[in-house]
């Protein structure tokens, strides 16, 4: 059954005063998907996330969230979304608990959520620490879990590992794979492409403003497989790197049967190179 669109995004643009900073974006998240937004630095990622919460208002184009044109986001709608942004602050000096319980408040939540979901981020037996005393890594999982704690449709996440250690990055995309597996929708923002690859369900590559490729990661990365290579390793310790052809091919099938091949891999390109090839210049 194909699941009903949870965000639509229709030729949004947005101009700023001296700068095209959006041009025509138009794209669809359903409800149990990761969504990526990739792009550098400036490319208009953490523009998008504000235009499509209410946060700013786009130039032209049309999108809604759950239904709502995004004109009309307010309160109610925040209801059933949640959003990590870099400006997503916490309580300093509340606990970790406090932290939480204050939001059960303001988004009515039961105050039996709070336990489940330090439980899922792993900040249980944290709970009576101070906030500003938490570590980085503890500090995002404690953001991540107060911008869920209502168990929005659609969560926006900014960035959501940037400046984090690659364990706690780990820590984090198990989270949020474990969120689209419960239904989820989940837009997200980065400029780590390995990140892109690894989660998302659905990406979009974003420079300046513009999307230059859509697609599950791993089209776009065979799309652009123009000149199919192959690397293998040989019993005599030799690295090769072989172009696909005829020859390849017969090479491959001997050292096969004659049990001199140790490891083959082909040689796809990473979102990286697909990136400079389509823009020109890196991810960064
Ligand atoms: N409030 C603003 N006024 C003017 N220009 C802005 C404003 N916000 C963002 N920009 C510009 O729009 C472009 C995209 O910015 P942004 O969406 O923050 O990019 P990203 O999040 O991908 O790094 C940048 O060139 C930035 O300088
Ligand atoms: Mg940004």
């Amino acid at each position: 059954m194909t699941q009903p669109d949870i965000i639509t995004v229709e030729h949004i643009s947005k101009y700023f005063k001296n700068q095209d900073a959006l041009k025509d974006l138009s794209f669809s998240i359903k409800s149990g998907e990761i969504f990526g937004l990739l792009g550098p630095s400036g490319a208009g990622k953490t523009t998008t996330i504000k235009i499509l919460t209410g946060q700013l208002k786009q130039t032209n184009g049309s999108a809604s969230v759950l239904g709502v044109p995004i004109e009309e986001i307010n309160e109610s709608i925040y209801e059933q979304i949640g959003i990590v942004s870099h400006n997503s602050g916490l309580y300093d000096k509340l606990s970790v608990y406090k932290n939480l319980e204050i939001f059960t408040r303001i988004l009515n939540v039961p105050k039996a959520r709070i336990n489940k979901i330090l439980k899922q981020v792993g900040l249980l037996s944290d709970r009576k620490k101070i906030a500003g005393k938490l570590s980085q890594g503890m500090r995002q999982r404690l953001i991540l879990a107060r911008a869920v704690l209502h168990q929005p449709k659609v969560l926006f996440l900014d960035e959501p590992t940037s400046g984090l250690d690659p364990s706690t990055q780990i820590e984090i995309h198990r989270l949020i794979m474990e969120l689209r597996d419960n239904g989820t929708a989940v837009f997200l923002t980065t400029h780590n492409m390995e990140e892109a690859d690894k989660l998302c369900d659905h990406l979009a590559l974003l420079n300046d403003g513009k999307i230059v490729e859509t697609g599950t990661p791993r089209d776009i990365r065979l799309r652009h497989n123009k000149k199919k290579q192959y690397k293998v390793l040989l019993k005599n310790n030799q690295e090769l790197t072989l172009t696909q052809s005829e020859e390849t091919t017969q090479k491959i099938n001997w050292w096969m049967t004659s049990n001199e091949l140790v490891t083959i891999h082909s040689c796809e390109p990473t979102l990286e190179t697909v990136f400079i090839e389509v823009t020109g210049r890196k991810l960064i």
